[in-house]
């Protein structure tokens, strides 16, 4: 596909936004979404509106058989063993909460005293979890740095990993410094120790081509909205053997096996982590988008903006670049900055008035923004849909909204 090809498929592309044409560049955030995904979810919405696994009727039986056979489809995006190891959630967040909260209740798996490693450019939703549950069972939380680089130390994570050492949750690529972390390196570590791992795929599987079992993940989440997906979707992916260990998160609807006044029994994996209602109109429109991201990887334009942006920003004058690493395949196009003596809130907002949306701030990595001094920054994030010549309009908008604050 050409971007051309591709942009048409966007109609939010078609928006302007201060009487200019839309510059989109806060796709970290959360992903504009093809004409594919939004069909999809009007069709769910219009005409297989029903309530999922419950009913006999035509309708719901279509409705859950779109539902279902996007369980295959998330096994075979991420290449998992098998479509029973995809919970299916509201996102990343709910994901990893899931795992933080039913590892603490999984019989004999913790004592006080344990201990969890965080890496330290975490998203707070790889990092609340976590701090919930170490307040909980009464566990130690150990820090994995990143160098100055914004890469993992990661020669410090044996020394890290001790005979108690529970759970270690790595992003496979951070949301601010946008590098792909040696996450099958951090397996084997940690499964050496006999460690878990829990990757946060919420950046990753949008730009790496991932295999859960090459990361060699124990667990994996992501969110449907980053991927071109409706919003209020996700995955967890788990390892069988650990899913079937779990105790359930949230009990309700369709989760359960029998309910009497003397206990409960509950559904086989994956129903088991799947209470109440689900998504019904959002969780097929997976299919498509995954179908989007598999047709729309590394094209020619991607790469012209990647070898474009590095270096057009290190010629703007008190700008820093967090997120360089010494191997640069392992960027993903996702450029986070400061620039000295111009506030970053000050930046965006000035740019919005050029029609370009961009973030700002902590981005939900605050202990990240101290370990850089910083409080916070301005990331552009690009998608398939960008060009080059909309990359080029963002630097020099930059450099005029510097300008126009410093002069
Ligand atoms: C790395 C990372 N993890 C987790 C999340 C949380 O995702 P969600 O809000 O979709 O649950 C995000 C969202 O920005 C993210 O970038």
């Amino acid at each position: 596909m050409t971007v051309a090809e591709i942009r048409s498929q966007f109609p939010q592309l078609n928006e302007k936004v201060y009487g200019k044409p839309l510059v989109y560049l806060d796709n970290a955030a959360t992903s504009l979404r093809p004409l594919s995904v939004i069909r999809k979810w009007d069709e769910m919405s219009s005409a297989l509106s029903a309530n999922l696994h419950r009913a006999v009727h035509a309708i719901a039986n279509r409705a859950t058989e779109e539902f279902e056979s996007s369980r295959q489809a998330a096994a075979d995006f991420i290449g998992a063993g098998s479509a029973e190891e995809i919970v299916f959630t509201s996102g990343a967040t709910q994901g990893l909460n899931l795992v933080a909260f039913c590892l603490g209740e999984m019989k004999g798996f913790l004592k006080e005293g344990d201990e969890i490693i965080i890496g330290e450019a975490e998203h707070h939703s790889n990092i609340l979890p976590w701090q919930f549950l170490a307040q909980r069972k009464g566990l130690t939380i150990k820090v994995l740095p990143v160098n100055d680089r914004g890469e993992l130390r990661i020669k410090e994570l044996p020394s890290l990993l001790g005979p108690r050492t529970r759970v270690c949750c790595i992003a496979q690529v951070s949301n601010v410094l946008g590098i792909e972390n040696p996450v099958s390196e951090i397996a084997a570590h940690c499964h050496e120790k006999g460690c878990l791992l829990v990757v946060d795929g919420a950046q990753g599987v949008v730009h790496c081509k991932t295999s859960v079992g090459a990361l060699g993940a124990d667990f994996y989440a992501f969110s449907g909205h980053k991927l071109y997906a409706a919003p209020g979707t996700g995955v967890l992916w788990g390892r069988r053997d650990l899913l079937e260990q779990l105790p359930p998160y949230m009990g309700g609807g369709e989760m359960i096996n029998t309910v009497k006044w003397s206990g409960s029994t509950f559904a086989p994996v994956p129903h088991k982590f799947e209470a109440g209602t689900q998504n019904m109109a959002g969780i097929p429109t997976l299919k498509p988008a995954f179908a989007f991201a598999q047709n729309s990887a590394h094209l020619p334009e991607t790469e012209r903006i990647m070898a474009f942006m590095p270096e057009a920003l290190s010629r703007i004058g008190g700008l820093r670049l967090y997120g360089t690493p010494t191997d640069v395949s392992a960027r993903i196009p996702l450029f986070s900055f400061t620039i000295e003596g111009a506030h970053h809130e000050d930046l965006a907002l000035i740019l919005d008035k050029m029609g370009i949306a961009v973030r700002s701030g902590q981005m939900c990595a605050e202990p990240l923004m101290d370990r850089f001094g910083v409080t916070g920054m301005l990331r552009a994030s690009f998608a398939p849909y960008n060009t080059l010549e909309e990359a080029e309009y963002f630097v020099e908008s930059l450099k005029r909204a510097v300008k126009m604050l410093k002069d």
